[in-house]
């Protein structure tokens, strides 16, 4: 592969900001240069140092006056739920059985998961988003979808057979045995092939039986390097249900601890009611609280504590994530947006730096893959986005009174969207200019 040169305003950060004074996190070059090579940043700094290094025959791309940014990061969404969006007046419970569930029954047939799979993913680069943690159906063939069109793309991508063997209509249930027998061929078959991670994926312990989360601890025991991802306390009327099918857990995340699922790969979507008790068996066990504020609010379910949860004596791993579609955006700006104001309405305010911060390097952290993706370092893969400030006339007008980096974030943030997204590269090649060509 040739090598290109990249030239704008590039921001990375080496750790999470204190606040929107310290710069020290942040290493932002106001002229400067990335090399990529093999899909690779071989090469990150001003860039007169860069190009110094790159050669006479790579290729330029010269990018100026916008922010080049590490790809953005999502946690957490459900590809099977992009018709689900915007499905009107009901809370969890009720918004899985009359609009969810049946719409995830379509995804039996083969066609409709590689069509879904194939616009899901161009949503993502269109918004700047170049790595998801996802929830597929129940159906195998939806993985299959999801996992071949991610590697044809080349784009890291998490993901998994969704577990559910009870309380769902029965087109949509599994068996615990067929649930591990489809896992363990999906595991074999694509986990880390190219880019693509698996993730055991039990929907929630109001859709498993108890024998199934066993199945579910049984796969995390026998691969202990993959990720797990559920739902845990979202919302009153589930976490009433989950106790009373699970009588003898102590309390919601309980019950997943005992079938072995928390840990360090562990990814709870929402952790919205935690108790103390259940916040430090999360903060011990290493697990990842996923905040998806645009679900959370639409949806009812509650606000997300993102300001105590980091900083109780136990603090909590935190990732954010938009989770499609109770989440009502693709966009992790949007996503950050409706998040500052959940956390305004608890009382505090999230400052930009940290906000950027986290839907890159911090979300990379909390999937544990930092070495990979979410920085702009060399020898990491070379997932890039590339923000325009001035995207929008309102954009453009509210810039012209800005003088430091962290307000022009909160602008994009505040006012941003795909359009704000000027390019985007996967694994070192354009993705977006490229998405209709
Ligand atoms: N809990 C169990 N399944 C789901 C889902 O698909 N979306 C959300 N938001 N919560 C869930
Ligand atoms: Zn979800």
């Amino acid at each position: 592969m040739t090598a290109i040169l990249l030239r704008g305003r590039t921001l990375t950060f080496r750790r999470r900001p204190q606040d929107q004074h310290d710069l020290a996190a942040c290493r932002y070059e106001e002229d400067g240069g990335l090399l990529i090579r093999d899909g690779r940043i071989a090469a990150a700094g001003s860039h007169g140092e860069v190009a110094a290094q790159a050669g006479a025959e790579v290729g330029r791309i010269d990018h100026r006056p916008h922010l080049i940014i590490p790809g953005m990061i999502d946690a957490h969404a459900h590809f099977p739920q992009m018709q689900v969006i915007a499905s009107h007046g009901a809370e969890l419970l009720d918004w899985l059985e009359t609009y969810t569930f049946p719409e995830e029954t379509k995804f039996s047939e083969p066609a409709h998961c590689r069509r879904i799979a194939r616009l899901f993913l161009d949503e993502m680069i269109r918004h700047g988003t170049t790595t998801v943690a996802v929830y597929c159906s129940v159906h195998k063939a939806s993985v299959e979808a999801f996992f071949g069109e991610a590697h044809a793309r080349d784009m890291l991508t998490i993901a998994g057979k969704v577990m559910m063997d009870r309380n769902a209509p029965g087109a949509l249930r599994d068996t615990p045995q067929s649930a591990y027998d489809d896992t363990r061929t999906l595991i074999a078959e694509w986990h880390g092939k190219g880019r693509q991670l698996y993730a055991v994926t039990p929907r929630f312990a109001i859709t498993s039986s108890p024998e199934q989360l066993e199945m579910a601890g049984a796969l995390m025991r026998a691969f202990p390097d993959l990720h797990m991802q559920t739902h845990l306390s979202e919302n009153a009327a589930e976490i009433a249900l989950a106790q009373e099918l699970f009588p003898s857990a102590r309390d919601y995340a309980d019950i997943y601890d005992r079938f072995g699922l928390l840990g360090g790969k562990a990814l709870f979507g929402h952790c919205i009611h935690l108790s103390e008790r259940e916040a430090d068996a999360l903060a011990e066990s290493g697990s990842v609280a996923v905040f998806c504020p645009t679900s959370n609010l639409f949806l009812g379910s509650g606000l997300f504590d993102y300001q105590r949860y980091g900083r109780r004596a136990k603090k909590l791993r935190i990732a954010t994530a938009t989770d499609v579609g109770g989440g009502t955006s693709y966009s992790m700006l949007r996503t950050m947006d409706e998040g500052y104001k959940v956390i305004a309405l608890n009382g505090e305010k999230l400052d930009p730096l940290a906000s950027f911060w986290q839907i890159t390097r911090g979300n990379a952290e909390a999937l544990s893959i930092v070495d990979r993706a979410g920085t702009l370092e060399p020898g990491s893969d070379a997932d890039i986005t590339v923000l325009d400030s001035g995207a929008t006339q309102a954009m453009r007008l509210r810039m012209e009174t800005v003088t430091r980096l962290a307000e022009e974030l909160f602008v994009l943030q505040t006012l941003g969207d795909d359009r704000a997204v000027a390019e985007v590269y996967v694994a070192g090649r354009p993705a977006k200019s490229t998405l209709d060509a």
